[in-house]
């Protein structure tokens, strides 16, 4: 009797029906009130005790059966009731619109990539920094006039911190931790209340390179340079200037000759073809000292360079402003860099 019913009621009955209300009939018609189970669990007294137990079995296999066709039928209507709905899975996904590097990243990654290939790697130090770092141990005393150079925002209730006025104090973190042979690279923030960064909320990016080992001369420094501005402006040709930084001794501004081939170039070049690009210096014996690091052994160069004016250069931009204005229209023209 069991094997009818159920092969009726799995076989013969509806199957995959694409209606709801004919599921739900057949549901009525086995599993409700009056339905086929209960039918069947009303005569349960009338069995013979010994067959109680086979009975009841049945009944429940029955019902587990009858319960299955059903949740399959149902999930066979909601999946044809989406694919109705014009639900394509085969379809391309809806486009992303994907970010983009900041140019002043793109620009300092590029920086950074030209000096991994001749061994330097990526330093880092905070931006809250002790008069120590800043300028004590960079040969500027309390008093000493340089300090002048960079007007610098002190932290009012801690007299001995400011925020860093160039990245020039991450040599020294690193000189304290570490022995030569030292190549580093130190990109990063820095803070200054001058005109031309008061325009730019005060806050610009720098990088600083520090080379030191046995031997390193002032002739290493130039041909480092030069390998630098050609690998990234593909132009070789630099002049160094004298200069003075209380932290090297000697000290030159670098010029790179940019050419006069266009208006442009006469524009951003004064009429000159020249561009500066860079300070730089063999590092101050006293320097040396301070960080424990013995003069007379070891020697070596550092160079400092403002990231918001190469990315000028190379772009063409004439304002600073841009930078950090936020403005999609500007960060999507470099979309394609990295
Ligand atoms: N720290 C200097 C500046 O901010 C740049 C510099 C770095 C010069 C390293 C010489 C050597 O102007």
């Amino acid at each position: 009797m069991f094997e009818n019913i159920k092969k009726y009621a799995l076989e013969v009955e509806i199957f995959a029906s694409s209606k709801p209300e004919e599921i739900e009939q057949f549901r009525i018609k086995y599993l409700g009130k009056k339905g086929i189970l209960n039918d069947l669990f009303a005569k349960f007294k009338e069995v013979p005790n010994e067959q109680k137990k086979e009975f009841g079995q049945q009944i429940n296999n029955l019902k587990q059966s009858v319960t299955q066709k059903i949740e399959a039928m149902k999930e066979s209507v909601s999946s044809q009731i989406s694919s109705d709905s014009g639900l394509d899975l085969t379809r391309s996904g809806i486009p992303l619109n994907l970010g983009s590097r900041h140019p002043i990243n793109v620009v300092r990654n590029k920086i950074i990539n030209i000096f991994k290939k001749i061994g330097f790697s990526v330093a880092d130090g905070p931006e809250i920094e002790d008069d120590w770092h800043n300028f004590t141990a960079l040969n500027m005393s309390e008093f000493h006039p340089a300090r002048d150079m960079q007007d610098t925002f002190f932290i009012e209730k801690h007299p001995d911190k400011v925020l860093r006025t160039h990245t020039s104090s991450v040599q020294i973190r690193y000189m304290e931790e570490h022995r030569p042979p030292i190549r580093i690279l130190a990109p990063g923030r820095v803070y200054r209340n001058e005109d031309i960064s008061a325009r730019s909320h005060c806050m610009f990016h720098q990088i600083e390179g520090l080379y030191i080992d046995t031997q390193v001369s002032f002739a290493d420094l130039k041909h480092t340079l030069q390998y630098f501005t050609s690998e990234l402006f593909g132009k070789s040709e630099i002049r160094m200037r004298p200069s003075y930084f209380p932290f090297t001794e000697p000290s030159a501004e670098v010029d790179v000759y940019w050419g006069l081939e266009t208006e442009t170039d006469y524009r951003i070049t004064k009429g000159t073809g020249w561009l500066e690009i860079l300070g730089c210096g063999m590092v101050d014996p006293n320097v040396l000292t301070n960080v424990n690091i013995d003069p007379e052994k070891y020697s070596g160069f550092a160079f400092g360079m403002g990231i918001e004016r190469i990315v000028m250069l190379m772009h063409q931009i004439g304002d600073i402003r841009v930078f950090t204005e936020n403005d999609i229209r500007m960060l999507q023209q470099f979309s394609n860099e990295f």
